[in-house]
């Protein structure tokens, strides 16, 4: 464990944490989420089943601003940016234009984001040890994310940087552009936009050598190399590391 995780774990003033690494007695990984963005933010995330839950469910970041979070080892689940988020004045109901994952709270407690939303993904210390990790617009996009693993070493594939730096939202095709009073906020997967089989790499389309890239995943792609397109597209849009702690970054400067 490096001395950057046992600082950011005695900072989490939460007893599940504390308790549940002491069950464990792993070592635990550190996320940082840093908001570069020069709009609010308001991460969610959501652990996989099985998973140990984690200190917070979701918070709110502001521009510049940044939190460290202990995640339990062997941890599996996912991290978004909610945007344009408003607690209402007379229900009290917290609600947000993209990302929302319906809780009416900050905290999602349990509830994933509402697409289309950039997805984080990970599975810590899973199969050989390795985390397993990525940044998704399967789901499609609201906010550009990046993922840099720090102090991990290589796995058998690749141990780099991943996410999508870009803003694709203004850019976004016509037809999968949200828009909220004419500004873009986020832009659609094509499954979504069109809930076909050969876009959702269902039914017929079900198996890796029948769900091809389409001219809407094309897109995605192009701006963001390194995110997954559509579901198949594992071979360039997996990462692998051992050992690492993640810095998670909402509008990263452009590379
Ligand atoms: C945020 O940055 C964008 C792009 O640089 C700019 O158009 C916008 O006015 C900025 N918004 C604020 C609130 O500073
Ligand atoms: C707050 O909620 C009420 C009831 O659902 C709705 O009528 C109203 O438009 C909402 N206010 C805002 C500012 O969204
Ligand atoms: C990993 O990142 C390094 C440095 O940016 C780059 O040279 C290398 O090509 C990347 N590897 C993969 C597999 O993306
Ligand atoms: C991964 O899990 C194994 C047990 O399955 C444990 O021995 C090992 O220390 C863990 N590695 C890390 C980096 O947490």
């Amino acid at each position: 464990m490096s001395k950057f995780s046992k600082m950011g774990l005695v900072k989490v003033s939460s007893f599940l944490v504390v308790i549940l690494f002491l069950i464990n007695g792993a070592s635990s990984t550190t996320f940082t989420v840093v908001n570069q963005c020069n709009y609010t933010v308001w991460p969610g995330l959501l652990s996989g089943a099985g998973t140990a839950p984690l200190s917070t469910t979701g918070f709110s970041l502001n521009p510049s601003e940044s939190r460290v979070i202990s995640i339990p080892a062997s941890w599996s689940g996912r991290i978004w940016g909610r945007t344009l988020c408003n607690q209402n004045a007379t229900t009290g109901k917290f609600t947000c234009v993209t990302g929302d994952c319906g809780s009416s709270q900050i905290e999602c407690s349990g509830a994933g984001a509402n697409p289309p939303a950039t997805l984080a993904e990970f599975t810590l210390n899973g199969s050989d040890n390795l985390d397993f990790f990525d940044v998704s617009l399967v789901d499609g996009y609201n906010v550009p994310m990046m993922v840099v693993p720090r102090g991990g070493a290589n796995g058998v594939g690749k141990c780099n940087a991943t996410g999508c730096a870009a803003d694709l939202n203004g850019v976004c095709p016509a037809q999968l552009k949200v828009t909220v009073d004419a500004v873009a906020v986020a832009c659609k997967s094509a499954c979504e936009a069109f809930g076909t089989p050969e876009y959702c790499c269902s039914g017929a389309f079900g198996t890796p050598d029948k769900c091809k890239p389409s001219e809407y995943s094309a897109f995605f792609k192009k701006a963001c190399p390194t995110a997954y397109s559509y579901a198949y597209d594992d071979g360039t849009s997996l990462f692998t590391c051992s050992g690492a702690d993640y810095i998670i970054t909402f509008c990263p400067p452009p590379r």
